[in-house]
């Protein structure tokens, strides 16, 4: 049916592949080295090959590397233990079709040898459709981000609760859409809800669902995202601020596999996987008795901590590069880089709203460019602001608190561009609580 090339450097793996394979009408080949590997290929050719990560002196990713240079007509799919997911995730994002854990399925085997030369067929016809298409890049290499790879990969294989945890910006939107790509459900639905948007009813009714005639304006019944996700994930963001009665529910829901839409009193079954991200610090809204203790239990067993962007500077530069591409691609500039002293700004600036400010500052300082390289003078936010309180001089120096406030809601109105939404978001205050401030310090949007 294929030709399939098989390289790893265990013979028990090799010869148990072989069997499995051309048992359902294969042609196998094997290989246990890289250089043996690409011999193979040359010579013939194979449709699939599935190369183990680690192979003995050298890695399956330079592998992966020269045959998607070389061989592009070879579909590659990485074979790999739990505990190289972060590799993996590289893998796919280098250009591998798919991975595959160890100890491998015969099922799903076959199945991707299936989807490998579907792809193929299709490919032709859409040439610049890679199918690891979709999945945003997640981009770090400091030792933090290497573990949260690993928790990726564990959280992924397994159907568990997930609970990502950290400031705004983060990254926890990502990493939760990670673990679902990177899932056996990929192909199922993920839904994410933002638990702080709705209303305490429309909540209840937007995630379970709701009969007709529950309520005055509910003339159809309403299928909520928990039965859309069904099979997939349900992404369920800002957490922290979900009322008592969701909560019950919520729980219900996690131990019982089952709820009832609101106004109906039939058990739907679900079989979904529950991911839940916060920036509060759920243990004192326990200890406050805001949230409930058993269902915080339910929630975190995973936990997956988002370090603050200060925490792991060393990725700076990896990012900055990053944006500058992803700008330079959707508005067609060729920005190559920013100045040394601004990359030296970036290094040591507090970044309070973390990689999504980064990414906001970097995508301006590209539109605001000429030339091809960022300068100073394109990042307003990290000239500090002019101080009238004479102050400035020492950082330390203590200061009356309103001072304090009102030069900190300044520098988010200014650094935002007056978009007050975004400015409550990098204070983390609620907006009624900005306007109120504003009027106080009588801030005014300066020509
Ligand atoms: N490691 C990363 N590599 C590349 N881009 C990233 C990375 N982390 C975050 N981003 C980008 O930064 C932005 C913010 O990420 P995301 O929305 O996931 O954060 P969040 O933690 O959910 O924020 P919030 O708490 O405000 O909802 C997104 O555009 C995301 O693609
Ligand atoms: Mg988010």
């Amino acid at each position: 049916m294929a030709k399939i090339l098989i390289v790893d450097d265990d013979p028990d793996i090799l010869d148990l592949l072989r069997l499995t394979l051309s048992r359902s009408g294969n042609e196998v080949l094997t290989a246990m080295t890289g250089k043996e590997a690409i011999g193979v290929i040359a010579e013939s050719n194979p449709d699939v090959a599935f190369v183990d990560i680690r192979l003995r002196n050298s890695s399956g990713l330079d592998l992966l590397n020269d045959i998607i240079r070389l061989y592009p007509e070879t579909t590659v799919i990485i074979m790999t233990g739990y505990q190289d997911m972060g590799t993996a995730i590289k893998a796919m994002q280098g250009g591998a079709f798919d991975y595959i854990s160890k100890p491998v399925d015969t099922s799903q085997l076959i199945n991707l040898i299936e989807r490998a030369l579907e792809a193929k067929k299709t490919e032709i016809t859409s040439a610049l459709q890679s199918p690891w298409q979709g999945t945003k890049e997640i981009v770090g290499k400091s030792k933090v981000m290497e573990e949260i790879y690993k928790l990726i990969g564990l959280a992924s294989q397994n159907k568990t609760t997930v609970f990502i945890q950290g400031e705004t910006g983060t990254g926890k939107e990502l990493i939760a859409r990670a673990i679902h790509q990177y899932s056996p459900q990929k192909g199922k639905p993920f839904i994410a809800v933002n638990c702080s948007a709705l209303t305490e009813t429309l909540l209840e009714s937007e995630l379970f669902g709701h009969e007709k005639g529950a309520f005055t304006g509910a003339t159809q019944r309403h299928r909520g995202k928990f039965e859309m996700a069904d099979g997939g994930t349900i992404f369920l963001d800002e957490i922290g601020d979900i009322p008592q009665n969701v909560q019950v529910k919520l729980l219900r829901v996690l131990q019982e596999r089952e709820f009832e839409r609101v106004g109906g009193e039939e058990m739907v079954k679900v079989d979904v996987r529950v991911v839940t991200a916060t920036n509060r610090d759920i243990p004192k809204l326990v200890a406050e008795g805001k949230f409930r203790e058993d269902l915080y239990y339910r929630l975190k067993v995973i936990t997956i901590l988002m370090p603050p962007l200060r925490g792991r500077r060393e990725d700076i530069p990896l990012l900055v590069d990053y944006f500058i591409g992803k700008t330079n691609a959707e508005f067609h500039k060729d920005v190559k880089g920013v100045a040394p002293d601004v990359m030296n700004a970036f290094l040591r600036h507090h970044w309070q709203g973390n990689i999504r400010e980064l990414e906001n500052v970097v995508s301006r300082g590209v539109l605001m460019t000429r030339g091809n390289v960022i300068l100073k003078e394109h990042i307003p936010e990290l000239n500090p602001v002019p101080d009238k309180t004479a102050t400035r001089n020492n950082d330390y120096a203590i200061r009356p608190l309103d001072d304090v406030e009102k030069e900190a809601i300044e520098r988010a109105l200014q650094f935002t561009n007056w978009n007050k939404s975004k400015a409550c978001e990098v204070l983390k205050i609620p907006r009624p609580r900005l306007d109120r401030k504003i009027k106080k310090y009588n801030l005014d949007r300066q020509p």
